[in-house]
């Protein structure tokens, strides 16, 4: 396991990424794509669904941002608590909740930071928001959703896909080559199209306004799962509708769909 980031300097990580997405809070709505909006095929809901008496559970929102997870929960579960270092994003959730924002136990802070309730979460959700750029904050982050889940518990999360970003690069790429452009004219209609200079591939991370976010491949997402004590890790995909969020998808709706993961573990 990677040495966790000593006292000193993960705060600072920390802070600037929390600061960075306090920033974005305002604009979050144009700048970021609704997780639950109309099209979306996403297995989070019904999985939340068939979980039997959540009047008795305990539900924890990690990195919860504007809260459209929220109203899902709120009045359905027994306990709604909503976590997320960028106070600005707290502020939109609890706007967003208006008077129901008092049945939520908001708290911001980071979310490797869960010794207070370890053992106490029947069920932890994060929606792509295990997005730290630095993998050592994603282990300690797993780790503290681990202790904080009861025995029998469940986490279930969706994240950023980088392997989606290579599907759209094939695509585009194919579809270049279909057209009769030449190899190199291609790969570089590729390349912009599908906006290579926010990532890096290799070490699955996307930098965007300030923010820098890890993007994840399948097979890590079971891997540090697995590292953190998990067990019973399940991946199913979140499907996005082909429509003008993704550059060229007038040429591709015959294709099968882009997603991030889901994924469902047990502690
Ligand atoms: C892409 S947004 C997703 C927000 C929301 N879950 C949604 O689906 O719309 C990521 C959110 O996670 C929060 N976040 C990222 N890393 C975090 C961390 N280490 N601790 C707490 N919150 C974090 C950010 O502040 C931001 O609000």
């Amino acid at each position: 396991m990677a040495k966790s980031p000593s006292s000193k300097e993960q705060p600072a990580a920390d802070n600037d990424q929390g600061t960075a997405w306090s920033r974005q809070a305002t604009r979050y709505d144009e700048l970021f794509l609704d997780p639950f909006r109309p099209g979306v095929e996403s297995p989070l809901l019904p999985a939340l669904a068939a979980l039997p008496n959540p009047e008795t559970l305990t539900i924890a929102d990690l990195g919860c941002g504007t809260g459209p997870l929220l109203p899902h929960l709120v009045g359905k579960f027994g306990r709604v608590i909503a976590l997320d270092f960028a106070p600005a994003m707290i502020a939109k959730s609890r706007k967003r909740l208006g008077k129901r924002a008092s049945q939520v136990e908001f708290l911001q802070r980071s979310m490797d930071e869960l010794d207070d309730l370890a053992g106490t979460l029947d069920v932890a959700v994060a929606v792509n928001s295990i997005v730290m750029p630095d993998v050592r904050i994603i282990d300690r982050a797993l780790s503290a959703i681990h202790a904080a889940l009861k025995p029998g518990g469940r986490f279930f999360t969706v994240l950023p896909a980088m392997d989606a970003i290579q599907y759209h690069t094939m695509i585009l790429h194919d579809h270049a080559l279909d057209r009769g452009l030449e190899p190199e004219e291609a790969e570089r209609h590729a390349v912009f199209h599908a906006e290579h200079h926010y990532y890096d591939f290799a070490f699955g991370r996307f930098g965007f306004l300030g923010l820098r976010q890890k993007f994840w491949q399948p097979w890590e997402a079971t891997h540090r799962l697995s590292k953190a004590g998990f067990r019973d890790i399940e991946l199913s995909k979140v499907l996005y509708p082909w429509d003008d969020n993704i550059a060229g998808f007038q040429d591709f709706t015959h294709l099968p769909q882009s997603w991030d993961w889901f994924v469902q573990a047990r502690p």
